[in-house]
């Protein structure tokens, strides 16, 4: 089963939960719930996704377009290099990246395959 495996207090009182284990165990599903759970509680969440395929935007119920439409942190630019974030400040990064969800959860992705198998 999955289980929370990193738990840390950030410099401003802020919770940091992260969520990983083997293929298929309930990671986005776990994820998805207890974001939206807190954030019905009135916390205001972030919800990263750091699976290169990811799918905790659409478990949480946002539309495809929406989620198409967002802007991982690391993108490739045509057939270049990878490009990361040149959002410098935390608000730059939600509004550049983040995506509002139901209750109030902001989804962001860290990276995303659109084309798997073209290199
Ligand atoms: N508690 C549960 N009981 C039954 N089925 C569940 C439960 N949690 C998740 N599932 C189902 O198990 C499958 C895998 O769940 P999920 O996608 O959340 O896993 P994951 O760990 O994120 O997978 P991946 O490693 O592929 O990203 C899904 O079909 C999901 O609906
Ligand atoms: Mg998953």
């Amino acid at each position: 089963m999955c289980e929370p495996t990193g738990l840390a207090i950030g410099h401003n009182g802020g919770v940091r939960v992260g969520i990983a284990g083997k293929g298929g165990v309930g990671k986005t599903t776990i994820s998805s719930v207890l974001a939206r759970t807190l954030a019905r509680r009135s916390y205001r969440v972030i919800a990263l996704d750091c699976d290169s395929d990811p799918h905790l935007a659409m478990s949480s119920g946002i539309e495809q377009d929406r989620i198409d439409a967002m802007r991982p942190f690391v993108e490739r630019r045509g057939r270049g290099d990878s490009f990361t974030t040149d959002a410098v400040t935390p608000e730059e990064i939600l509004a550049r990246h983040g995506l509002e969800g139901p209750d109030g959860v902001v989804y962001m992705q860290a990276a995303r395959i659109t084309k798997p198998g073209g290199g």
